[in-house]
């Protein structure tokens, strides 16, 4: 056992003063709710299960390193975000975060929309079933051809992101002969605390027509202008993994500005405002993440009382939550293959995945927790840095966390909230096989994307 296994030893903040884990908690064993989906537990031997299911069986049915999902949760987090937002409101899951079709079918089935940005997201709606006119069409660089086929399909709305695409999606529909539902992308300036690489309402990035200057007016004059349009609305997403809701407030009194402005100049209130999505989720015990009611009664009073000021009947509201459903449903399983005691530093666990599973924590330093889950430990906590197998020093899973000292090659360790963006964002690097997703409820578990295989690397590759 390394020293720096016992926390009796030098404290790990006086070592590491820079460091910005927390202690371990008091019981390893303890898994927090807040990070698991909400089925999972320990059963009596310890072992964690997720819809009554032990890992241990998971893991020798479908392998490791796969992703669990816990469709009972998912399904409730859609209906909680359903039931929040209420029947004058419309909540767009982002299909980004996650998409499969059994997921299309859930969606469907609890009554949520979805949004798609990409023509492989529409294809994947539209084959298990979302009707089209439940659909809105992201992107700030939609193809021809994508367009073709969201007006072509009938999609219930496309979100314009420049004064290009504006010209483009009118002559698509004018040629259809059809009036395209649209809104228009603007950014209203405010800089959201998160990770630049996922903050997209502050000025200086790519998406959306800027307030600011005046050019989301001008976006709107020119949308108004085209007969192949029908401006149903205004939407604004300022990014992701957001907790505060003050920076949702003051994107949603900057759109309810302008449709003020707008009806000053045009005569017409639009009908819909989209406030996007990005609500942060737990990866850790230190994230405290807010409830779809309360979110959804900040927004509508925000735009109530905004509504009320500029005598403006309130609009429809939609939003498009993606990790804040998907997240917190899943966990990645590993199995533990190497364990390197680094003396007076860490001990670096290596399992049988990493960045091609999860790209986060490398691409936007992003926090994780994990824990031993195929058996319980009585064992000290030990610092570890969790990591996966690929040529690259920065392939980390968890930059760190505690982990009992006794863990041994073949135990099974778990990481919670991986349901969004993980799977979405996987690759093959390293020739990598992207993991499956087994959605597991009421003891049943099933196969929802199959694991890759050598078959499938091969076939791509037409040599
Ligand atoms: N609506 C729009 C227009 C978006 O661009 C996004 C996310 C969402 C909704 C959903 O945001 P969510 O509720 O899932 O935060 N790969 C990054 C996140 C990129 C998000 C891109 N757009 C990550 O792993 O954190």
């Amino acid at each position: 056992m390394s020293r720096s296994a016992h926390p009796a030893g030098p404290r790990h903040a006086d070592v590491f003063p820079e460091a910005h884990y927390s202690a371990p908690a008091a019981d390893l064993n303890v898994l927090d709710e807040k990070v698991w989906a909400r089925t999972v537990t320990r059963d009596t031997d310890g072992a964690l299960t997720v819809g009554g299911i032990t890992v241990a069986r998971l893991a020798e049915e479908f392998g490791t390193p796969a992703y669990f999902l816990d469709e009972s949760d998912f399904r409730a987090r859609c209906r909680a975000w359903a039931d929040a937002f209420g029947p004058d409101a419309d909540v767009f899951y982002a299909g980004k975060a996650f998409l499969s079709r059994a997921v299309v079918r859930w969606l469907k089935e609890e009554g949520l929309n979805l949004d798609v940005c990409s023509g492989g997201e529409l294809t994947t709606a539209l084959d298990a079933g979302m009707p089209a006119e439940r659909i809105a069409f992201h992107g700030n660089n939609k193809t021809v051809a994508e367009i073709e086929r969201a007006v072509e399909t009938g999609v219930g709305r496309i979100v314009l992101d420049s004064f290009q695409e504006i010209v483009r999606v009118a002559h698509i529909a004018q040629r259809h002969g059809v009036r395209q539902r649209v809104q228009i992308r603007v950014t209203v300036g405010v800089e959201a605390h998160t990770h630049e690489f996922i903050a997209t309402a502050h000025e200086d990035q790519k998406f959306g027509i800027a307030l600011a200057d005046g050019q989301a007016a001008e976006a709107v004059r020119r949308a108004l202008a085209l007969d192949g349009l029908e401006l149903i609305g205004v939407h604004s997403h300022i990014g992701s993994q957001i907790f505060d809701m003050a920076g949702f407030e003051v994107s949603a009194r900057r759109v309810v500005q302008l449709l003020a402005e707008i009806r000053d100049e045009h005569g017409i209130e639009l009908p819909e405002i989209d406030l996007g999505g990005g609500l942060g989720i737990a990866y850790t015990s230190e994230d405290d993440p807010r409830e779809p009611h309360e979110i959804a009664k900040a927004l509508s009073d925000i735009v109530t009382r905004e509504c009320e000021s500029a005598n403006l009947r309130t609009p429809r509201i939609s939003v498009e939550p993606g990790r804040a459903i998907v997240g917190p449903t899943a966990f990645t399983l590993y199995e533990v293959g190497t364990i390197k005691p680094l003396e007076g530093l860490r001990t670096y666990v290596s399992v049988d995945g990493g960045m091609s599973d999860n790209i986060r924590t490398a691409l936007y330093d992003a926090e994780y927790s994990v824990a031993l889950v195929s058996r319980t430990s009585d064992a000290e906590p030990m610092l570890v840095r969790v990591v996966g197998k690929h040529c690259e020093s920065g392939d980390i899973v968890v930059k760190d966390a505690f982990l009992p000292a006794d863990l041994a090659p073949g135990d099974l360790i778990a990481v919670p909230a991986t349901g969004a963006y993980c799977r979405s964002m996987a690759s093959n690097y390293n020739h990598a096989l992207r993991p499956p997703v087994v959605a597991v409820r009421d003891g049943e578990a099933r196969v929802i994307v199959r694991r890759e295989t050598e078959e499938d690397l091969l076939r791509l590759d037409v040599g």
